[in-house]
């Protein structure tokens, strides 16, 4: 675990918005929201159905799907993680909300119920974070009941715009060697983060078992200007509880000092430039 964040309730709550201003937070979060909506659109929820919201963190589909079915159909927050069901658990307890859904604790590549169980299987940011997919998606595909749907919603962090996109190389010592180490890191087979895209997850579904499944790309654009401590806070806050962050990574190919030079001048380059960025990502909507 990173020492920087303990678990994923703490990254969720905290950890992600590190270095953000109070605009920026609220502008992710509606963000969120809004991600969790289109992947509710998609998976049409009934009232009496059984939804289960794989890798649900601290809830953000699941309760949204518990308001939607207003208790009349069966949520199961599942997660590997017992800090998360606790958190969710807790939230529900305070709300003395008591019925229409269940706790499972297990991972998604081994999920907890029989076959054919549920008819709608969901799913935000958390294939990202699971270095082999197809046991995962294999999995869906088993628990859902005969046209049943997967639903989900996935970043597509090789596309986003890298540092030295963003950086002069005249500002910038040993520029070259910190773009290509960037590019290998981002080209790792073996980081979950980067090994896909929206071609690789479409094989996975369809290895799976799902015949002709929707995934969406969506691009998008985005800028804004860099605060003071935002640099230091994109080096080194990890990306998940488990996993280096961007200052670790360069750090296993460059020593301490060409690290802490290289988080320098990037500071001193950006603060206060406006920045644009690209980020891709996309929505998976497939039928059992
Ligand atoms: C980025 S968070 C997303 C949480 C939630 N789905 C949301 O949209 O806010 C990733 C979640 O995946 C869970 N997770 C990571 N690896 C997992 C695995 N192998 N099996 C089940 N859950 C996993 C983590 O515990 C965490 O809750």
């Amino acid at each position: 675990m990173s020492e920087i964040c303990k678990n994923w309730t703490q990254w969720l709550k905290k950890t992600r918005f590190a270095g953000q201003t109070p605009e920026m937070i609220e502008q992710t979060t509606k963000w969120l929201e809004a991600v969790r909506d289109v992947v509710l659109v998609y998976a049409e929820i009934q009232p009496h159905e059984t939804v289960i919201d794989i890798g649900c963190g601290t809830g953000l589909l699941a309760f949204k799907v518990l308001e939607l079915q207003e208790g009349k159909g069966n949520v199961i927050f599942s997660d590997m993680f017992q800090d998360c069901l606790d958190d969710c658990k807790k939230f529900l307890e305070e709300q003395g909300i008591t019925e229409g859904y269940e706790f499972l604790k297990c991972p998604a590549e081994h999920i907890a119920l029989p076959m054919s169980t549920v008819h709608k299987a969901l799913m935000r940011s958390v294939l990202v974070h699971i270095v082999n997919k197809q046991p995962v998606i294999n999995e869906i595909y088993r628990i859902l009941k005969p046209a049943g749907k997967f639903c989900a919603f996935e970043p597509i962090i090789r596309s986003n715009t890298r540092f030295w996109e963003i950086l002069d190389p005249a500002h910038i010592d040993k520029y070259e060697d910190f773009k290509r180490v960037e590019n290998e890191i981002m080209d790792n087979p073996m980081d979950s983060l980067c090994n896909f895209d929206e071609n690789t997850i479409r094989t996975n579904l369809e290895i799976a078992g799902f015949s002709d499944p929707d995934v969406k790309l969506q691009e998008v654009s985005s800028g804004y200007v860099v605060q003071p401590n935002m640099v230091h806070e994109w080096f080194s806050n990890p990306p998940s509880p488990a996993q280096p962050s961007a200052k670790e990574r360069f750090l296993k190919y460059f020593d301490y000092p060409t690290v802490e030079k290289y988080i320098m001048q990037v500071d001193e380059y950006l603060v206060g430039k406006y920045i644009s960025l690209k980020t891709k990502a996309i929505f998976i909507n497939a039928t059992k």
